[in-house]
């Protein structure tokens, strides 16, 4: 399963706001409207953002490769694309290794590093894969949360391709999928993807995970990573913390599997991660149904930020981490 595609000079994305009642591609030829694409969340996922902003900037420098001012308009477009989403730093990472290419090499190799950037990923989750794999118990039953699957990446996914591999190993009996209020990524996208992919899950509410695991019917909790500091602390989909938390009381090994692309050494801890903010409407409504009462106040932080304490081990397409984190990624992600 995929949800990038770059053919014929343009960039296709699987439009993830109407999955999974439509299936439906839309083509991009403008990097604007990819920087629109993301914000909206037609394309969602650390990885898929800064491969889908990798495309953009290709699209940018044919737009504006017979100016004189390029480098200008490059630096503007860069700036439109950094504004779309502020927490993953996959986004600007994509964004500063396309630049560092043109500025190197020139036009002529931006499109096979975008290319790279996006082949480099799904390498990378199927590395991710096979590592966390032997995290996984027989007969496990994993938790997770929002979707770190596929559609989040260039394909295979983080969290999900743990699992896709652990299941391919037969060592899965269950998966459980958090909904992932407000937006819905667990129900409307993992589910979707473990159904397509014949993998047991059961979808429960994010309210049910806690008597999930007071229940003993989770044996590992697995999520995604949309920025990691140096010393460990990450920031994943609002509700991640909970689950951490949760984790710890009940004494369930909680990991996190993120490819290199997401760890962002420049800050210490997890307080210099910028967490989006998005419109109160996804809180009081539901499905476009006001649910809440009209003009209430609403509070609505798209990621939360889980502290190093609370997780286990780090899996990456290194192997991996266990704490101390900060010497770990300090070595072996310079
Ligand atoms: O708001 P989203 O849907 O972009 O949030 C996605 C997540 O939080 C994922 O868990 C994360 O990006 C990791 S994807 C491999």
């Amino acid at each position: 399963m995929e949800a990038i595609r770059w053919e014929h000079d343009s960039l296709y994305l699987l439009d993830q706001t109407c999955l999974p009642a439509v299936e439906r591609w839309l083509r991009y030829t403008d990097y604007r409207e990819v920087a629109q694409a993301i914000k909206t969340m037609v394309v969602r996922g650390a990885p898929a953002i800064g491969i889908a902003a990798a495309y953009a900037t290709v699209l940018a420098a044919r737009e504006n490769c017979c100016k004189a001012d390029f480098p200008a308009a490059m630096s503007r477009a860069k700036e439109v694309l950094a504004a779309s989403r502020p927490t993953a730093v996959n986004l600007f990472w994509a964004l500063n290794r396309m630049e560092r290419c043109w500025q190197t090499f020139g036009l002529a190799r931006l499109e096979a590093e975008a290319l790279a950037i996006h082949s480099e990923d799904i390498q990378m989750n199927e590395a991710m894969g096979k590592a966390g794999a032997e995290l996984v118990p027989n007969g496990a039953r994993i938790l997770t949360h929002c979707n770190a699957g596929a559609l989040a990446t260039g394909g295979y996914g983080t969290a999900l391709g743990v699992i896709r591999t652990a299941h391919a190993q037969g060592k899965v009996s269950m998966v459980y999928a958090d909904e992932t209020r407000p937006l819905l990524q667990g129900a409307r996208l993992t589910a979707y993807e473990l159904v397509r992919d014949d993998i047991p899950v059961t979808l429960i509410c994010d309210n049910m995970a806690g008597y999930l695991m007071a229940q003993g019917q989770v044996d590992l909790v697995i999520a995604g990573c949309d920025r990691m500091a140096a010393n460990g602390d990450f920031a994943n989909k609002i509700g991640t913390y909970a689950l951490a938390v949760l984790a710890k009381h009940h004494g369930i090994p909680f990991y996190t599997a993120l490819p290199s692309s997401t760890i962002d050494l420049s800050i210490p801890d997890g307080s210099h991660i910028p967490v989006e903010q998005r419109s109160g409407e996804e809180v009081s409504c539901f499905a476009g149904v006001q649910t809440g009462p009209v003009g209430v106040r609403t509070w609505n932080p798209a990621f939360d930020v889980t502290p190093h304490e609370l997780l286990t081990a780090a899996i990456t397409e290194r192997g991996i981490l266990r704490p101390p984190f900060d010497q770990k990624l300090a070595c072996q992600f310079v």
